[in-house]
């Protein structure tokens, strides 16, 4: 067939197989291929949207982890995950569970996971989703394996990464994209000296085999090898720059907009001395083969642990009268990166800037960083002493922390410490922006916590020598968050394993350090010799000989640097160091770049009882805006669900939840009557633990 009729016909097509798409429905998650957050739904508008009340709640009877998951609706069926990675189908009307995936064979799985994948054509449905290494197919109607596909039901997302990769922690917290026939996964990697090969990976939904791979550090020869320092590539310490946020596709165009992670280990770059590409970058794919189109990386040489955060949106604009399809990524330091999405040409100038590049001894900054003269910032990034909150009972003790540290945006790593703001998690976060393409207006939400990044020597080779197997395994492998006299810092997430015996078995404690939970990695590569002697050691059982080799314990390559933890900056309270807002919601027109509002979102109902303003509280998890007027949120920390004016901004709605929804909701329509469901619980930021997902509707007439 001449290629000008095949386009015709491809053209002629009204959808393209894969993925039904009815406005009335929640297909995809993020709510499409465009990962707008957007529903055409009017039914609960501004005028009724206090009339909102709870339609059904469903209980997934597992609070163990968690829940972070945007359910999608299809044909009626609500399908989720539950905090241990069990798979749910629920009617949508009413809540009722129609069947429910659980893995017995299986140990338990306690990663995140944001969501599922749906895949049709004529009577064959699937589900897919992924645990541990694993991306798993269902047969959408039963809930049961589709034996047919990879081994008995499931594939190794490993596959196409290369036998560097074959050991290591690999797994996928975000569900994968469809196209025609494939599924391309994102990965969540180490982001240690263990971490893989970040590649981008695309497999066929029928068999399961490997279909295409895109490789984010290039091999030899291949464009972009040379931004990674001499003979890099085949050094085992570099790794990542993978895509976990997920993707958007144009399956129009067949282009897929894939946003990347910094390279591994994040904070010491001084094994792969350069650019970096496509480390930190927005790639446009060829969704058919995986052949790069554009690219254009957004952090140079990242040291800050700055990935890209969420999927970009893909928007349509009225760029001073002309229509400009585009695609817009949010960031952690609070930028949003417009770029024109056939070429990569940003549709707002973007200047690179001249940075600080006094780095550790064996470190090499880029001199510049990528910053767009449009839109500004929507969170702050920049600090002075004046910032330091004024209700913190201990200012003066922060303030001297403060003048310690070094604090311009991009200030390198170092000893005396640098500040994170906005923190580790952004700014933009994995909830992702939503697009209103009514009004061309972007929503996106944003934490603004800062973090202490401080520098540490790696311990010396004398210092290891007089530790137990056990204890050596544990010094490379979890100080950074566990700290080497085992406290932790329960403040910043990272709980404390001192009697961790008194609390947990054997099997629990081995489950989470093969798996990981939550924030923290598994640890794929220990043998079981060092597996079992770092339980040893923490559970205080070990015995105290050592072997002085230590050849049962080296494990887990490190550098000469470490770093001291995810440390927050908080006052003697727990609250944020500084001055609010410490959570924001904003509004900004993507036609002009400009701000149209912006509200601090979320309360501690404590200080506004002390007559303090609202300040915000830290947010995960995104919105949905709606043809319908309205804004809904959940994501902060006071338990609570709002819906705002979406041209406004003005708070029209908000309800108690059972827990915190550290979750983006979605909004679908059955049998004629609007929902809005969201995800609550899970144990985050020391909120309450709970376990459900809640619908809400309008009372019938
Ligand atoms: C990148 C940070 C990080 C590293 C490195 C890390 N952990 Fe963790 N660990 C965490 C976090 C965060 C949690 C809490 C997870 C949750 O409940 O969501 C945790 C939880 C645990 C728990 C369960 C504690 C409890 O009270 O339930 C154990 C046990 C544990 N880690 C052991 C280890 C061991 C052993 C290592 C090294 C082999 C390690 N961790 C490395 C971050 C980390």
């Amino acid at each position: 067939m001449p290629l000008n009729k095949s386009l015709l016909l491809l053209l002629s097509i009204p959808f393209i197989f894969g993925t039904p798409k009815k406005p009335s429905e929640w297909t995809e998650y993020l709510g499409g291929p465009d990962r707008n957050h957007f529903s055409s739904l009017s039914q609960i508008n501004i005028q009724n949207v206090k009339q909102l009340h709870k339609a059904w709640e469903f209980h997934t009877n597992d609070s163990s982890g968690q829940m972070q998951c945007n359910p999608i609706i299809v044909h009626g069926v609500l399908y989720a995950s539950t905090a241990s990675i069990q798979i749910i189908a629920l009617d949508a009307a009413t809540g009722k569970q129609l069947w429910r995936y659980t893995d017995a064979s299986e140990s338990a799985w306690y990663s995140t996971n944001r969501g599922v994948t749906y895949w049709e054509k004529g009577n064959d449905k699937r589900i897919f989703f992924t645990a541990g290494n694993w991306l798993y197919a269902l047969d959408a109607t039963t809930g049961k394996k589709i034996s047919t596909f990879g081994k008995e039901g499931r594939t190794d997302i490993r596959q196409g990464l290369g036998s560097l990769s074959s050991n290591k922690f690999v797994i996928s917290s975000t569900p994968g994209t469809i196209f025609e026939d494939k599924i391309i996964m994102p990965l969540r990697l180490s982001e240690g000296a263990d971490a893989a090969l970040g590649f981008i990976q695309a497999f066929n939904v029928i068999t399961g085999k490997l279909d295409w791979v895109f490789k984010t550090i290039p091999s030899p020869g291949e464009y972009g090898y040379k931004t990674w320092g001499k003979d890099n590539y085949l050094n085992k310490n570099v790794g990542a720059a993978n895509n976990w946020s997920g993707m958007s596709i144009d399956r129009k165009r067949a282009m897929l907009f894939v946003p990347t992670g910094s390279a591994g280990f994040d904070f010491y770059g001084g094994l792969r001395k350069g650019q970096n590409l496509f480390a930190n970058t927005l790639l446009a794919l060829d969704a058919r083969n995986g052949k790069r189109i554009w690219h254009y990386q957004l952090v140079h040489h990242d040291v800050w642990d700055r990935d890209l955060p969420a999927p970009p949106n893909l928007v349509t604009l009225n760029i001073r009268g002309k229509k400009v399809d585009a695609v817009a990524q949010i960031t952690k330091q609070g930028y949003v990166y417009v770029f024109e999405r056939e070429t990569g040409k940003p549709v707002f100038p973007i200047d690179e800037i001249k940075v600080n590049t006094q780095g550790l001894p064996g470190e090499t900054l880029w001199p510049t960083q990528p910053r767009p003269q449009k839109p500004l910032a929507f969170a702050r990034n920049y600090l002075n002493e004046n910032d330091i909150s004024a209700i913190a009972p201990n200012r003066e003790e922060l303030q001297r922390i403060f003048r310690s540290i070094r604090k311009n945006p991009f200030d390198p790593p170092a000893k005396e410490g640098s500040l994170i703001f906005p923190g580790f998690d952004g700014g933009g976060e994995w909830g992702g922006a939503s697009f209103d393409p009514e009004t061309g207006y972007l929503y996106v939400n944003a934490c603004e916590m800062p973090y202490i990044l401080k520098m540490v020597d790696a311990p010396k080779q004398s210092q290891l020598n007089n530790m137990t197997d056990g204890e050596v395994v544990y010094t490379k492998n979890c100080v950074t968050c566990h700290q080497q006299n085992l406290l932790g810092n329960p403040k910043s997430g990272y709980p404390s394993l001192v009697d961790i015996g008194q609390r947990k078995d054997r099997k629990y404690i081995s489950d989470i350090v093969s798996h990981g939970k939550g924030m923290m990695p598994g640890f794929t590569a220990l043998t079981s010799t060092q597996k079992e002697s770092v339980i040893d050691f923490v559970l205080k059982v070990e015995k105290k000989q050592k072997t002085s080799t230590h050849k049962n314990a080296d494990a887990g390559e490190t550098f000469n640097y470490n770093m001291t933890g995810y440390n927050k900056f908080l006052d003697s309270n727990g609250y944020p160091a500084i001055n609010p807002p410490w959570g924001t919601l904003t509004a900004i027109n993507l036609n002009t770049g400009n701000f149209v509002w912006r509200k601090t979102l979320g309360e501690f109902k404590e200080l506004t009882a002390k007559g303090i303003p609202q300040t915000g509280t830290e947010n995960y998890g995104g919105g949905v805006v709606t043809a319908g007027g309205l804004f809904f949120i959940g994501a902060t920390k006071d338990e609570m669900f709002r819906a705002f004016n979406k041209l406004t901004g003005e708070l029209l709605w908000q309800t108690d939840l059972p827990a915190s929804a550290f979750a983006t909701p979605s909004t679908y329509e059955v049998n004629g009557k609007q929902f809005v469901v969201i995800a609550c619980g899970g144990t985050k930021l020391g909120t309450r633990k709970g376990d459900s997902y809640l619908a809400f509707a309008l009372e019938d007439k």
